[in-house]
């Protein structure tokens, strides 16, 4: 049996510990000081510790996986509470924490050995997210696998390079399903301004997105193929695309990329 802490349980540790916790061979011990009676209530019916402060290094011994997930804001008081603990060979030290880096962990806790930080997304809650990694050097094979069967419980996954690039990742795959939904919104108030009802708007636009993003799944053509092959001449899809262009659709995407990137790299430096 396996045994995992997860240290913070708000959005993305909740989504995690929905897929995780009826895996068999694992068990679930949850630290988050303020949501202790609601976490308590919600999985009453699950086999789950919950517990409302730090644990103590008797209990942390036990642990063969801790995941922080908590806001990079309050992260160097949490990860510092763990600063002087022994832990249990192998242990893996996870964070989603966005922005901090391996060293940081380093730094903060004396006895870290093997570290993953992992940057996945909020359709984790469905399974369908992504989820990037990146380890220190020390990470053994055999955790890798662990991390890896875990986290394709709720979606893809990929390892990158080096930090720079989980930073890149946290702009585009960790902080895009918000872009998404800022633009699904925007298509909708479209519609809506256009005359269409607030239900005939979400039902159109919905499955307009969605199926256009199977389309190209299954397809496997580019999207600007895609688009130009709609897009004919002197027709409705080039007049309204035209408009995208002359808006510098593809700089407004790269600045909103950069935008949430540096905030990633700030966020780390805090
Ligand atoms: N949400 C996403 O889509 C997403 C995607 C990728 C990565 N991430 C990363 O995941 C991390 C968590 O994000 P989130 O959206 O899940 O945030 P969240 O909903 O605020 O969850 C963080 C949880 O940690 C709790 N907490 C605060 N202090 C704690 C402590 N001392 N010990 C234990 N728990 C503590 C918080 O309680 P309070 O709410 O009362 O403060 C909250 O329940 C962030 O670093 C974020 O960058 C999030």
């Amino acid at each position: 049996m396996r045994k995992i802490l997860l240290v913070g349980c708000g959005h993305m540790g909740s989504a995690l510990l929905n897929a995780w916790m009826d895996l068999k061979s694992y068990s679930f011990t949850v630290v988050d000081p303020f949501n202790y009676n609601e976490l308590k209530k919600k999985y009453s019916k699950k086999k789950i510790q919950f517990f409302d402060k730090k644990l103590n290094q008797s209990q942390i011994k036990d642990f063969d996986i801790i995941i922080f997930a908590i806001k990079p804001q309050v992260a160097k008081k949490v990860v510092s509470e763990y600063q002087n603990f022994e832990f249990k060979k192998n242990c893996v030290i996870a964070s989603i924490v966005a922005g901090k880096k391996i060293s940081f962990f380093k730094k903060n806790i004396k006895n870290a050995i093997q570290i993953v930080r992992v940057m996945p997304n909020m359709p984790a809650l469905i399974n369908e997210g992504v989820s990037c990694f990146v380890s220190n050097k020390n990470f053994s094979k055999n955790n890798k696998k662990i991390i890896d069967d875990l986290f394709i419980k709720v979606g893809k996954i990929i390892w990158l390079q080096n930090e720079i690039e989980i930073d890149k990742a946290t702009a585009i795959s960790g902080s895009g399903p918000g872009y998404v939904f800022t633009l699904i919104d925007a298509f909708e108030k479209a519609s809506q301004q256009i005359g269409f009802s607030k239900s005939i708007s979400r039902e159109i636009v919905l499955s307009t997105i969605l199926g256009s993003a199977k389309l190209m799944e299954k397809t496997k053509k580019e999207p600007s193929d895609l688009a130009n092959s709609i897009a004919v001449k002197g027709g409705t899809t080039e007049a309204g695309i035209k408009v995208l262009k002359k808006n510098n659709i593809n700089q407004i995407m790269y600045n909103t990329f950069l935008s949430a990137y540096k905030r990633a790299f700030k966020l780390g430096k805090k």
